[in-house]
């Protein structure tokens, strides 16, 4: 685990080593094709996701980021894709297996579930989205609409959900402008690479002000 240089209380959202090739050798998964497109389609439900976290993660704390993560997925496909149901699956389903291995392989993470997925004939989407959301730490370009998400979607709402743990009222009246100073204070939550935000926000024709807000709608109850 890295070590936390960060504020007090950010601590709490230690979870997970950064995907940022800079401060950690990089764990390149040497492909960019991943799963069959004859499975196309084929996916699991919630409930057996859900199996494979309870069986794979013991941390809470990283089996609520994956349900946030998923949680931010389902809503921006179908409140802004117009996605239907079979696709928000498949954006929940990323969302929510995305660091499946990285409690039991930290130095083979998102090799080892991206296995699982290929063996269980999951939707090559689904498995190419989840092997996209850390480019340079994973070596495998963003290329969908989902795939663009994630890798926005997963390092900013571990970071604003460090901003409202430091809140005694959490996310009560969590404004935007909260989030955007604790971005330009590099101690806090020092190991959220602020250059990957901006990258994968600018991959997806983003703004903070077009993502926080919705993340922090959509994960505070989960
Ligand atoms: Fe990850
Ligand atoms: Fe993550």
């Amino acid at each position: 685990m890295t070590k936390n240089k960060s504020l007090p209380g950010t601590e709490l959202i230690l979870y997970h080593k950064p995907h940022n090739a800079t401060k950690m050798a990089t764990h390149n998964l040497g492909r960019t094709v991943f799963g069959d497109p004859k499975n196309s389609g084929h996916l699991m439900t919630i409930e057996e996701a859900n199996l494979l976290l309870n069986d794979w993660v013991s941390n809470d704390r990283l089996r609520l980021h994956m349900k946030q993560v998923a949680a931010i997925m389902k809503a921006w496909a179908i409140e802004k894709e117009n996605a239907d149901p079979a696709t928000a699956l498949k954006w929940e389903l990323a969302g929510l297996l995305h660091d499946a291995d990285w409690e039991k392989y930290p130095e083979q993470h998102c090799s080892i579930i991206i296995e699982e997925l290929e063996k269980r004939n999951i939707d090559p989407e689904v498995i190419h989205c989840i092997a996209s959301h850390g480019p340079h730490y994973f070596g495998v370009e963003p290329v969908t609409r989902m795939d663009k998400m994630i890798y926005a979607i997963d390092e900013l709402s571990g970071f604003i959900h460090a901003v409202a743990l430091i809140r005694p009222t959490r996310y009560e009246d969590l404004e935007i402008k909260s989030v955007l100073k604790r971005l330009k204070t590099p101690s806090f939550a020092a190991q959220v690479s602020r250059e990957d935000i901006t990258d994968a926000l600018s991959r997806a024709g983003l703004s903070l002000e077009d993502l926080v807000p919705f993340i922090i709608d959509h994960q505070k109850a989960v």
